[in-house]
């Protein structure tokens, strides 16, 4: 019996470099509009998740950065009712019925674009998937985690991930693979500027759907971004940097215009990230061979990825130190997706069936 085996689950952020925005269903499945490709973090940037199921645990419990969050209350958040759904389905599963504790943790600010929704529900899966002894394969886990939060299907794999949308309405074919590992392009690094962690006014569930309903310009985008997904691989496949970083410039734009058509607009974007684009288009265009350094993209929050190589790191921090609303800079290559954590990482103390105490 391993019903007081505390699990622990690591995993990371992924930055889509062609991005997902707007779901077919809003149900629940999560299935997007159409396929996007990203590169998992490493470890700098993760999410770690202890559960416990135990009889001794009088409701199911779960502590997200430290705060108790009711999953059973009504008027909890969409991902939190996701949440709870899964872990629900998953237990469904297993021969152990017993409640759960779950505490999860970021090692970076939530909900402000560093798709923290992601690595935690990846993480998530992750745990559960062990510690309810299930052996869910990965391909699985992916749709699992996509029906908490749909980018998280992208963080169950390491290195460079494709989620292919799918078409069935059960959402069966709409999981994500891994297209090229995390040693084949070993020099790209994501350099994240983050000029406002603060917590987004607009969720991305409600942001999803606004903009499907009401933005014109949203017609396009799903085609356009199919076309950048394949135009992606390529410049990955060929370590071409400069094609990399034009496309994932023009997707991210493409992305933040039909949020900004929404009506009422949803502006994720402040003046800190506006000077940032400027001022790398203008590094960009003053390289001598013509080629592009760097590309930006921005997920639904302020704060800018910015993709290059580590020849370029120096530039581009150089870069960033100079505009003022520039708080922290924080630097990430390609990791090699979720892992199961050993006894220090805990969150749980098993006596007490309650988080470990800081510091203690
Ligand atoms: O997974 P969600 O519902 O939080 O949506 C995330 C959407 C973007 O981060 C803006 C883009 C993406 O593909 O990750």
């Amino acid at each position: 019996m391993v019903e007081t085996q505390v699990v622990t689950g690591i995993a990371t952020p992924n930055i889509a470099l062609i991005k997902y925005w707007g779901k077919r269903d809003y149900t629940g499945l999560n299935t997007p509009n159409n396929s996007s490709i990203s590169i998992t973090l490493d470890e700098t940037v993760k999410t770690t998740t202890s559960v416990v199921f135990s009889n001794k645990i009088k409701k199911d419990t779960v502590f997200i950065n430290g705060i108790k969050e009711d999953i059973t209350n009504k008027k909890a958040s969409e991902k939190t009712v996701y949440m709870k759904n899964i872990l629900n389905k998953m237990r469904s599963y297993s021969n152990i019925k017993e409640n759960a504790l779950i505490v999860s943790e970021n090692n970076f600010p939530s909900g402000a674009g560093i798709a923290s929704s992601a690595s935690g529900a990846a993480a998530l899966v992750f745990a559960l998937n062990k510690a309810l002894e299930l052996k869910i394969t990965a391909k699985e886990l992916s749709i699992m985690a996509r029906q908490i939060s749909g980018s998280a299907c992208r963080s169950i794999f390491g290195g460079i991930v494709k989620w292919n949308k799918g078409i069935r309405e059960d959402g069966l074919d709409s999981y994500s693979e891994q297209i090229f590992p995390e040693s084949h392009w070993k020099e790209l690094v994501d350099i994240i500027a983050i000029v406002d962690s603060g917590k987004k006014k607009i969720s991305s569930s409600i942001g999803h759907e606004a903009t499907v309903k009401t933005s014109t310009l949203y017609k396009e985008r799903p085609a356009f971004a199919e076309k950048g997904v394949i135009c992606v691989e390529n410049a990955i496949k060929n370590k071409d940097l400069d094609l990399l970083a034009k496309t994932i410039m023009k997707d991210s734009n493409n992305m933040h215009a039909t949020m900004l058509d929404t009506w009422p607009p949803i502006m994720y974007l402040n003046d800190s990230s506006k000077e940032i684009i400027y001022k790398l288009h203008e590094l960009n265009d003053s390289q001598s061979n013509g080629k592009y350094i760097a590309g930006y993209t921005f997920d639904a929050g302020p704060n800018a990825h910015i993709i290059t190589i580590d020849k370029h790191r120096e530039t581009i921090r150089k870069m960033l130190k100079e505009i003022s609303g520039v708080k922290n800079i924080i630097e990430s290559h390609i990791g090699n997706g979720p892992r199961i954590a050993n006894e220090k990482e805990t969150l749980i103390d098993i006596k007490n069936l309650s988080p470990v105490k800081k510091n203690s």
